[in-house]
């Protein structure tokens, strides 16, 4: 399978097309970013640790009924996927309060939510992803309202997946970022799954295992993401 243009060089990942119009690849660099791309750095390793990460996820979503744009890992940093028309939007579930709920509603670091809560924000780094509802989406047509009901449901059904998949490792998933694209006209889960787009705590010491130790500076990133992977099971090939 042969990488042939870079098609988007994101600030985490570039997609590359293949002699097959309905298939990309999607590589995991090392490059990680922060508040929208204004904090940035390379990580040495972070790329294959997360590509080997996000297949692992993508495969235990698939066996529990969330279909997902991975066909197959090609070597350690990339994947091939299915080649999807992305909604420029991104679906976040809060089990706890953190990061950006606190400052916008003055609460506590991980306090408990009653309900898991689902947000919509808008994909646009220039505009600082800002939070928005679906009377948004359907005003500007960023998606329909059957659309915006299927995203909701199967972030909510990875939420509940994945909550017992961490917890059974003892870690907390307090929160996550997912995207969604249509191939053929079904609504895909996409992009990654990562320590990059959720926050990870230890369930008895709290601590901080996910991209929250690069945005706040507290070191030993990659070393944490590694691990995550250990806890569950997943033998990364660097
Ligand atoms: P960003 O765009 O936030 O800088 P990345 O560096 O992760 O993010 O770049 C990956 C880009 O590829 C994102 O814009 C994402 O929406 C897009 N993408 C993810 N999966 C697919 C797919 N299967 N088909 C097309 N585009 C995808
Ligand atoms: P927030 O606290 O910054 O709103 O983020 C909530 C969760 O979603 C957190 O795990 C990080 C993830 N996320 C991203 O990965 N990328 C984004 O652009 C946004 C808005 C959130
Ligand atoms: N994903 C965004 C960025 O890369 C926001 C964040 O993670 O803080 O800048």
């Amino acid at each position: 399978m042969n990488k042939i243009n870079e098609i988007t060089k994101g600030k985490a990942k570039s997609m590359f097309t293949t002699d097959n119009d309905d298939h990309l690849i999607m590589h995991f660099s090392d490059d990680t970013s922060a508040f929208d791309g204004k904090k940035k750095e390379a990580l040495l390793g972070k790329g294959a640790v997360n590509n080997q990460f996000n297949a692992f996820i993508m495969e235990h979503l698939k066996n529990n009924g969330v279909e997902n744009h991975i066909i197959e890992v090609i070597d350690s940093t990339d994947s091939l996927v299915y080649k999807l028309n992305m909604f420029p939007i991104e679906c976040v579930i809060r089990n706890r309060a953190s990061g950006s709920i606190c400052k916008r509603l003055g609460t506590e670091d991980g306090l408990i939510l009653e309900s898991p809560l689902f947000e919509f924000f808008l994909k646009d780094d220039d505009l600082g992803d800002p939070l928005i509802n679906d009377e948004h989406i359907i005003s500007f047509g960023w998606a329909n309202n059957d659309q915006i009901k299927e995203m909701k449901k199967q972030t909510y059904k990875v939420n509940e997946i994945l909550s017992k998949l961490f917890l059974d490792s003892g870690l907390i998933l307090v929160d996550f970022k997912v995207e969604f694209g249509v191939y053929k006209d079904k609504i895909l889960l996409a992009d990654e799954f990562t320590p990059d787009g959720c926050r990870l705590w230890d369930s008895k010491t709290m601590k901080k295992m996910d991209k929250d130790r690069f945005r706040q500076g507290l070191g030993d990133v990659v070393e944490s993401y590694h691990q995550v992977a250990d806890r569950l099971g997943i033998n990364i090939e660097t």
